[in-house]
């Protein structure tokens, strides 16, 4: 319990899902912007006097930094809004809390997504201006601590509340179909298994500086199908379908390998069904 951890995304879906389990691991201040937890004010982390400013208030022992954008349409846009959110945010916390182990929520979107089963090893090729910032980021904290940042790069992250459940549930609870692409593969990610990943990388002595935290491999439309079956909806309601020619909505495989985590963490994604099935409350955890 002696941890005091600067949790940051306070209000956003990966942070507001990280605090209360963290807080079993020590002190959390939460911290975004409209939103402050643990007696200091709401931060632009973008902002570097601001974050040297909270660095005068609090001396963490560790930092989850997941704030940032993951709007794939607004970084194309208007990619300054990815490198303040994303980029700037990430130097700022380096260069106010020096010697502070950083935890960087990263995602799968650093890699090109045409081949999938990416290891840390693999070579980046963002294909989206989003995926161009995380890439910077993760490079930024790689060089500016070496020993200290650690990119924990996560699949489409989902619980019951995650964007894409929330369509199934409207959609098929509606009684409508919903088309999926049998094509396009990635590796969702339960939340919980991110949880039980950076509670342990808080635990470690050591960190890789790179490690993949996904759920196995699946296609979208599997997916769907194993929502539809968890939930009681008729498989018919999940149609297949196939990605076409033109600019890629989605990308044919994103999916990430998880060894590195398994053999340094011990990490066990919990499989689609089963994770599918809690939410569901046809099982517990
Ligand atoms: N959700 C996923 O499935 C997923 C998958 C892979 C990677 N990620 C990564 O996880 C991170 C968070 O994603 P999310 O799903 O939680 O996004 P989100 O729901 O949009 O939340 C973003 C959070 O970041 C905060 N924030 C943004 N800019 C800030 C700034 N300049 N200063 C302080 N706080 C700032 C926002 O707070 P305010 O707006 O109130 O300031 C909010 O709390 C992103 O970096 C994303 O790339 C997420």
């Amino acid at each position: 319990m002696g941890d005091v951890i600067l949790l940051t995304g306070a209000d956003g879906y990966v942070g507001s899902r990280l605090a209360g389990p963290l807080a079993t691991r020590g002190q959390v201040v939460a911290v975004s912007r409209r939103v402050a937890t643990g007696g200091v004010p709401p931060c632009d982390l973008a902002d570097a006097p601001a974050v040297a400013a909270l660095a005068e208030r609090i001396a963490p022992t560790v930092i989850v930094h997941a704030a940032g954008t993951k709007d794939i349409k607004a970084c194309e846009q208007h990619p300054p809004i990815g490198f303040d959110a994303n980029v700037r945010t990430t130097l700022n916390l380096l260069d106010a809390f020096p010697g502070v182990p950083l935890l960087y929520i990263s995602t799968d979107y650093v890699f090109a997504g045409d081949r999938g089963r990416y290891t840390e090893d693999d070579s980046v090729a963002p294909r989206t201006a989003y995926g161009r910032t995380k890439v910077c980021a993760e490079q930024v904290g790689l060089l500016r601590a070496p020993d200290e940042f650690c990119a924990v790069r996560v699949s489409a992250l989902y619980d019951g509340d995650a964007t894409f459940l929330r369509f199934l549930r409207e959609t098929l609870g509606a009684g409508r179909s919903v088309d999926c692409y049998e094509d396009a593969f990635y590796s969702p990610t339960f939340l919980p298994d991110l949880v039980t990943a950076i509670q342990r990388l808080i635990d470690a002595e050591t960190r890789p500086g790179v490690v993949h935290v996904a759920g196995p491999r699946v296609s979208r439309y599997a997916f769907a199908c194993a929502y539809a079956e968890a939930f009681g909806h008729a498989s018919r309601q999940v149609v297949p379908s196939r990605l076409g020619p033109g600019p890629l909505p989605l990308f044919p495989d994103l999916s990430l390998e998880t060894g590195r985590a398994r053999s340094a963490l011990g990490y066990k994604p919990t499989p689609h069904d089963e994770a599918l099935d809690v939410l569901a409350e046809r099982r517990t955890v």
